[in-house]
């Protein structure tokens, strides 16, 4: 075809083509052909849907056991979405408040997704059945997701992550080591009886515990109350800023834990394989916020907000449930 019958958009477009490749020493008629051969894009191909479909493999025959597995892999993919946004907020070159805003703002969304769609364990699996494959999978749990600590580890200081008795034997200033060993979480993974490590916190921390110091560190100066303090503590967008932060607090230490906690009631409650069902541990005195008042923004709360931290979620589920009686 002669030249002047092509689109000039087209002949722009291999022009920029062009400069794109010399700058990097690549000769665009390779790349050129490359796309003359290469087959067209497929939606299955695209999102790797084969291998998603293929990593979904139950231990047992029990039908519910696949919707336990998939909501496992559905949050934790949302884990991830959770981390990509606070890791363009705290490396972010330029930030500024409306970045900081919208990314905290989709944040929360996904937090929202996540609490709102967990009826589908609480509701939507039969309590037998869960109890009986739950044994197969012993000594794992959702504890041992390393995603939910690093958003944790990159939200906030690590001696906000401490547990409140023994914040006294550490210092914010200590070095990470040190901070990971009063670390809140630790305690939901004791052996009701000996007072010891559960396996499931040893084969925990066996994987992960370099992660964890590693991220720590990283976040040492970047973590999300970091990144409020240093730009935005006197921001002429404050209120909405310290709005989007009180929320994400709530949603990520008090909603999506409560939800959670429902489940735990739900399955574990009033059996006596509740403690063996769980690998022994003491869930039911850990796992409520109002015990592990876990804040990333304290200096966002009041002294009274802080000191009822996770009740008020509580009290209007009893109102709600009242209601319902009435
Ligand atoms: C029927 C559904 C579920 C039940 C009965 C349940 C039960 C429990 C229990 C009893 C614990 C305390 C630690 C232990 O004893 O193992 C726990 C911790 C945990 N589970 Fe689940 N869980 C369920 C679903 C999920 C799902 C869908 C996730 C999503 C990843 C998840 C993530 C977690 C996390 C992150 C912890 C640690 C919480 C913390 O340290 O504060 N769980 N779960």
């Amino acid at each position: 075809m002669p030249e002047d019958k092509i689109d000039p958009h087209i002949l722009e477009q291999i022009r920029k083509l062009e400069e794109k490749y010399e700058v990097m020493g690549q000769d665009l008629s390779s790349y050129l052909d490359g796309l003359l051969y290469s087959d067209y894009l497929t939606y299955w191909d695209y999102i790797h849907l084969d291998t998603l479909m293929s990593l979904q493999t139950p231990k047992t025959g029990l039908k519910d056991e696949m919707i336990f597995i998939v909501y496992h892999q559905h949050t934790e993919l949302f884990f991830k979405l959770i981390l990509w946004e606070i890791e363009q907020i705290s490396f972010h070159e330029d930030l500024n408040a409306e970045f900081f805003i919208d990314r905290m703002e989709r944040i929360n969304r996904y937090f929202e997704l996540l609490e709102n769609s967990f009826s589908v364990m609480v509701e939507g699996m039969e309590r037998d059945q869960f109890l009986k494959f739950r044994m197969s999978l012993l000594p794992s749990s959702g504890f041992q997701s390393a995603q939910y600590r690093w958003i944790e580890l990159s939200s906030t200081d690590l001696y906000n992550l401490t547990s409140p008795d023994l914040r006294a034997q550490v210092d914010p200033e200590d070095d990470a080591e040190k901070l990971m060993e009063a670390i809140y979480w630790r305690r939901g993974a004791t052996e009701l009886a000996s007072g010891k490590k559960t396996l499931t916190l040893k084969q925990f921390e066996e994987k992960y515990f370099s992660s964890f110091l590693h991220r720590a560190r990283k976040f040492r100066k970047k973590n999300l109350l970091k990144v409020y303090q240093n730009n935005f503590a006197k921001h002429p967008d404050q209120e909405r800023i310290i709005s989007v932060l009180r929320k994400y607090d709530l949603m990520a230490n008090v909603y999506w834990p409560l939800a959670h906690y429902k489940s735990a009631v739900k399955y574990l409650h009033r059996d006596p394989v509740d403690i063996a069902a769980t690998g022994g541990t003491n869930w039911q005195k850990y796992l409520p916020p109002r015990f592990q008042k876990v804040l990333f923004f304290p200096e966002l709360w009041s002294e009274r907000e802080k000191a009822e931290w996770g009740k008020a979620w509580v009290k209007s589920q009893l109102d709600r449930a009242a209601e319902h009686r009435a």
